[in-house]
């Protein structure tokens, strides 16, 4: 709901206690957006429902509660329709007063809340030493929009980094780099073991061709969990040469996460076990320890358990995502966390999420959300792979989408007899590149799968992040056409409005707040970019129809500052899905 709706709604509230008596305070007025101009902006349908109870025909109720409706500064009469809806239509002069209204927010009308609250995002979260893949792309890109949004909002947040570091695997990891780099155990200096992937798969050959090297692993891992000192050298060693190659990721996409990986929360592990079994939700099945769960059953119909303790003592993911979720509660105070992970995972998080609720561990004010997303397929509607069949590196996406730009701008430039500077192309082509790749993750519908497609997400037609931009570009364009300093112009440009292009443009203008608002309880980012790309069409047909530069005056100043209003709402809105806006492109 916007800010107008809910100052329509309170006066709805006052109209009906007035016409109808103090019972009637709190009676929902259902006041809904129209479905169709025509009937107007917003139409009330609290008549129909009250006709049972008053014993009275909706459209004589109607007429009462019109009576009683104080909103003559905000709504044109309004008309009572078909068998008794209320129709609205904003004054022309209201919808003035609040462009220019927002027109001196920084914020353009979006609200801080009022009372902010800790919120964790837990997301993007690769393991160590393996591959950092197109699921976690997808949960770095949704999980940072989501993040950017609260945080617009004034919630605290905490970008929570969940990474995989720590395991079995580290056992046949360490093993491995005992026998190829002996060096690396001894010395301080970190040491450059290339690439950690091939690391891994020449490691797992390793350990699948030999017993006795497998043994040795084990070993490791008893090692690693005793904390002994060169074991835990040669973890900290791998994960440090990890973490390097997850940060070139982070910087390319301008993504901020705080590490706290699942070796943090070690030491909690024997208390979540020990309070489980304190509940009395403990159950020990063939010697792993686990909890029997409602709903959940194997294929055969009999109930499936979460396991939190495994028969050899080792904890399990889902121990480690429940000790997280009480320090996340305890110690960082969140009171709500979201988890950004493929759909695959939905099981693991319902389970956990019942398990801690069995407990008695989360609060009433705590809210816990699993957002899920669909898979990431190749143009063949198959698993995203290389042609050669490998997974792709992230690395070599991201870059393959910069290179992408960088020779499509390289051939228009020279097209159009247009030099640029090295500089210029190099950030230019960065920028589209990057936001393409995010831009087209955010604006699917995230519990879709999603088709990885260059040719779609670098066009310049459609809802794509090369189109959002060149909207962004046209806006400065006429700033620079008509020698106007859109900052000087700023904020206090008398708007009037009289064409329809203006009407609807000024109206989907003020809709930014309720957009993020939704986005916020929501989680679902595609709404955010069907609401920018909606604007920029609603701006081009107010601009094919209205003369800017070359109308009288008062009409141009209204007009620029329309344009103005565009330009900054595209620019607030790319920026929080981490896209930045370019002035020329
Ligand atoms: N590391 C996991 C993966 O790669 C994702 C972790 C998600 N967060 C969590 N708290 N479980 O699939």
């Amino acid at each position: 709901m916007n800010a107008t709706q809910e100052q329509l709604k309170v006066k709805f509230e006052q109209a009906l206690v007035a016409a109808f008596g103090a019972e009637y305070a709190g009676v929902d007025p259902i006041l809904v957006a129209a479905s169709n101009p025509k009937f107007g902006d917003y139409q009330a349908n609290v008549a129909l429902s009250l006709s049972k109870r008053l014993g009275k025909q909706p459209r004589a109720i109607a007429a009462t509660i019109v009576e009683e409706l104080d909103i003559a500064a905000i709504c044109e009469p309004p008309e009572i329709a078909g068998p008794g809806f209320i129709n609205l239509k904003l004054k022309t002069a209201y919808l003035e007063a609040q462009l220019q209204a927002i027109q001196r927010d920084p914020r353009l009308g979006v609200p801080t809340v009022k009372d902010p609250q800790r919120e964790v995002v837990d997301f993007s979260s690769p393991n160590i030493a393996k591959e950092m893949h197109v699921g976690h792309l997808r949960s770095t890109i949704i999980g940072d929009c989501i993040a950017r949004i609260l945080e617009f909002r004034g919630h605290h947040v905490l970008r929570l980094n969940h990474v995989g570091d720590w395991g079995t695997q580290f056992g046949m990891l360490i093993a491995y780099l005992r026998e190829v780099y002996p060096q690396a155990l001894t010395t301080a200096n970190a040491l450059d073991i290339g690439d950690l992937v091939s690391f891994y798969r020449q490691a797992k050959q390793r350990f699948d061709a030999d017993e006795a090297f497998q043994e040795t692993a084990r070993q490791e891992v008893v090692k690693l969990q005793a904390g002994a000192e060169d074991t835990i050298h040669a973890w900290k060693l791998l994960c440090q040469q990890s973490r390097l190659e997850f940060q070139v990721i982070y910087d390319l996409l301008d993504v901020k996460l705080i590490e706290r990986g699942e070796s943090f929360y070690n030491s909690l592990l024997p208390g979540v076990v020990e309070d489980l079994d304190k509940s009395g939700l403990l159950v020990e099945n063939q010697g792993a320890k686990c909890v029997f769960l409602e709903g959940f059953t194997n294929r055969e119909g009999e109930p499936l358990p979460l396991i939190v303790q495994k028969s050899d003592g080792g904890f399990n993911y889902a121990a480690t995502d429940l000790a997280a979720l009480r320090y996340r509660i305890h110690q960082d105070e969140a009171k709500r966390i979201i988890y950004v992970t493929d759909a695959g995972q939905a099981n693991h998080f319902a389970q956990f999420f019942q398990v801690a609720r069995k407990a008695g561990w989360i609060p009433d004010d705590v809210e816990l959300v699993h957002v899920p997303f669909g898979l990431v397929l190749g143009e063949d509607g198959k698993k995203f792979k290389t042609r050669s069949g490998d997974t792709v590196r992230l690395r070599d996406l991201l870059d393959e989408a910069v290179n992408r730009v960088r020779a499509d701008l390289e051939n228009r430039l020279q097209e159009y007899g247009r030099t640029e500077t090295e500089e210029f192309i190099a950030h230019a082509a960065e920028v589209i590149g990057i936001s393409a790749v995010k831009y087209a993750d955010l604006s699917q519908n995230r519990t879709s799968n999603y088709v990885f497609s260059y040719d779609k997400m670098l066009s310049l037609k459609g809802n794509t992040a090369p189109y959002m931009l060149y909207a962004y570009v046209r806006t400065q364009g006429i700033s620079r056409e008509g020698n106007i300093d859109f900052e000087q112009l700023g904020t206090e440009a008398k708007i009037l409005l009289a064409e329809d292009t203006e009407l609807t443009l000024a109206k989907h203008l003020l809709q930014l707040s309720e957009v993020v608002s939704e986005v916020e309880k929501d989680l679902l980012p595609n709404r955010l970019c069907e609401y920018l790309y909606s604007l920029s069409d609603k701006f081009n047909k107010f601009y094919e129809n209205c003369p800017v530069l070359q109308s009288e005056e008062p009409v141009r100043t209204s007009r620029l500052g329309l344009c103005n209003l565009t330009a900054r709402t595209l620019k607030l809105g790319l920026s929080l899905m981490g896209i930045s806006v370019l002035e020329r492109m």
